[in-house]
């Protein structure tokens, strides 16, 4: 195995995503503080929330974290830390508790904790599809601006001495910001505070356990924040990658289908061009206009290519870095810069198609004692700050591969196997395709496949190409002799 050491095989943690019904312990713990930070962005909403725990029994395990329903649906990205470790904790997603209206995270904390003992727990969750243009449409000389929404307490099955919420807008131009009223209860204080662009909610002080439907009925708050966001809000509707792998040409291709969404204001009234190349020119193109997009490639590609509708773009650019063995796990990148035809104002769809190839030595590896090919490659190229709705990844495996297993770095919402055929192909390709949701910026991992090829199957393409060829021979031959045979 030692050659296949880099690659690091990924544990799969299906457990994570198994829909187990959690007992929660409620009284294992307490609260000293919450900290919650909101930093608002545009398809993408990063929350970070710290738990200042104490243990109040001896040898819990586990620490049940709670989200309301809403913020629950909008997640799609999850991760538990002790303060400090680098580690992420084992987290199992519970269902829906339909008479609590809460969604129970239970953490495996990796060492049992005694009674009277203290930790802090960083759980960073990234939410989508939480904020939306307001107004809905502007001009085309106007800035843009979004509403947030969300709940504002953090629920917790633990009681909890104080907490404390801040939303960080991007500037400090903040438009309106809810003051909720009604929670005197736990403080006596200003509720809402502002300073530059974070508003403060709290401190609260002693709030019972809270993730229960009448906590949440009586004392939780809907706040609404309207800030300025000054870069483009992009969201990819729709995203397909399919990565071939081909023995024969010793290539990796991946090409992607993109449906992009303009996701800022709408442009309100025509496109102009004339006030266009004057923002252009002066360097002050809205946000709700997107000129073009700069990507991130894998080193060492060759033949990128760039089309949409109406065919070949040639206004794109691309950077190559040098090709560096083992590619996937290098931080080295090129860089391709797609311009579309004509900017993309605000609310506008735009489809493409995008690619590349690259040697397959980059990615892959070669277990010589089991045989197995393992081949890595980054299942999707990111875009900061921006959602992908749907994704579908197809690998494509050389001719006769067996034994075919796939580790994606996070489970897939459905898994189907296949067989592509393309020209010159016998027996056709095995094919995996995984689809995901609302993937974000923080979806960066491999997705690594392992699969075997018989000594048969790597001569089947030639012997389906010599075959080809004497096929060829044959008949050129037979129409020479006919043909000699009609002129004479
Ligand atoms: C835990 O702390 C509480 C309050 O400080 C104290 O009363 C109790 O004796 C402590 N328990 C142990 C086992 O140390
Ligand atoms: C497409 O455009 C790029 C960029 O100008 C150019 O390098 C490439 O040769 C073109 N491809 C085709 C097939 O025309
Ligand atoms: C853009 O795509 C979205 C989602 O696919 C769709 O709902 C919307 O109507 C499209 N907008 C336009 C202007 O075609
Ligand atoms: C993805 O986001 C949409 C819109 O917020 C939501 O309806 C859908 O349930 C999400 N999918 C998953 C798997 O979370």
């Amino acid at each position: 195995m030692a050659r296949l050491s880099w690659l690091r095989l990924p544990v799969l943690a299906l457990a994570t995503l198994s829909l187990t019904l959690v007992s929660a312990l409620p009284l294992s713990f307490e609260n000293t503080a919450i900290v919650r930070t909101v930093d608002l962005g545009g398809s993408l909403v990063y929350v970070t929330t710290t738990y200042a725990v104490r243990a109040l029994d001896d040898g819990a395990k586990q620490y049940v974290v709670s989200l309301g329903e809403k913020e629950a649906q909008s997640v799609s990205w999850f991760e538990a830390k002790v303060k400090g470790q680098s580690e992420p904790l084992g987290v199992t997603t519970g269902l829906l508790d339909p008479h609590d209206g809460t969604y129970s995270y239970t953490i495996d904390l990796s060492n049992p904790v005694s009674v009277n003992n203290t930790f802090n727990l960083v759980v960073e969750t990234i939410h989508t599809h939480t904020t939306y243009p307001w107004p809905e449409k502007v001009g085309q000389e106007k800035e843009q601006a979004l509403k947030y929404e969300g709940d504002l307490l953090v629920l917790s099955p633990y009681k909890t001495a104080t907490q404390r919420i801040k939303v960080r807008a991007p500037e400090p131009r903040i438009i309106s910001y809810t003051t909720p009223e009604g929670l005197d209860t736990f403080t006596t204080d200003n509720i809402a505070t502002k300073m530059g662009g974070t508003i403060t909610y709290g401190p609260f002080y002693n709030i019972p356990p809270s993730a229960s439907a009448a906590f949440i009925e009586q004392h939780q708050k809907h706040i609404v924040v309207h800030y300025f966001y000054g870069v483009p809000v992009v969201e990819i509707t729709s995203l397909k990658r399919s990565a071939e792998i081909s023995h024969w040409g010793a290539n990796l291709n991946i090409q992607n289908d993109v449906a992009l969404h303009n996701a800022g204001p709408a442009l309100k009234g025509h496109f102009a061009r004339i006030t266009h190349q004057s923002q252009t020119y002066y360097n002050r193109l809205p946000p709700h206009v997107i000129p073009a997009l700069t990507l991130h490639l894998p080193p060492g590609i060759h033949s990128a290519y760039y089309y949409d509708l109406n065919g070949n773009v040639s206004t794109s650019r691309l950077r190559v870095a040098p090709s560096v063995p083992k590619a996937s796990e290098s931080k080295k990148y090129s860089t391709l810069e797609l311009r579309p035809r004509y900017p993309l104002m605000g609310g506008w769809n735009y489809s493409f198609t995008f690619g590349w190839d690259s040697p397959l030595a980059d990615s892959a590896g070669y277990d010589a004692s089991t045989g197995l090919y393992i081949v890595g490659f980054p299942i999707q190229t990111v875009i900061p700050g921006a959602v992908v709705n749907e994704v579908e990844v197809k690998m494509i495996l050389p001719e006769g591969a067996t034994d075919v297993d796939v580790y994606p770095p996070f489970a897939p919402i459905t898994q189907q196997r296949s067989t592509h055929i393309t020209y010159l192909d016998s027996i056709g390709r095995p094919a995996v395709t995984l689809t995901f949701e609302n993937l974000t910026d923080m979806h960066n991992g491999l997705i690594y496949v392992t699969y075997k090829v018989p000594l048969s199957a790597h001569l089947q393409k030639p012997k389906v190409v010599s075959i080809a060829f004497v096929a060829l021979f044959l008949v050129a031959f037979l129409a020479r002799r006919v043909d000699l045979s009609l002129s004479k």
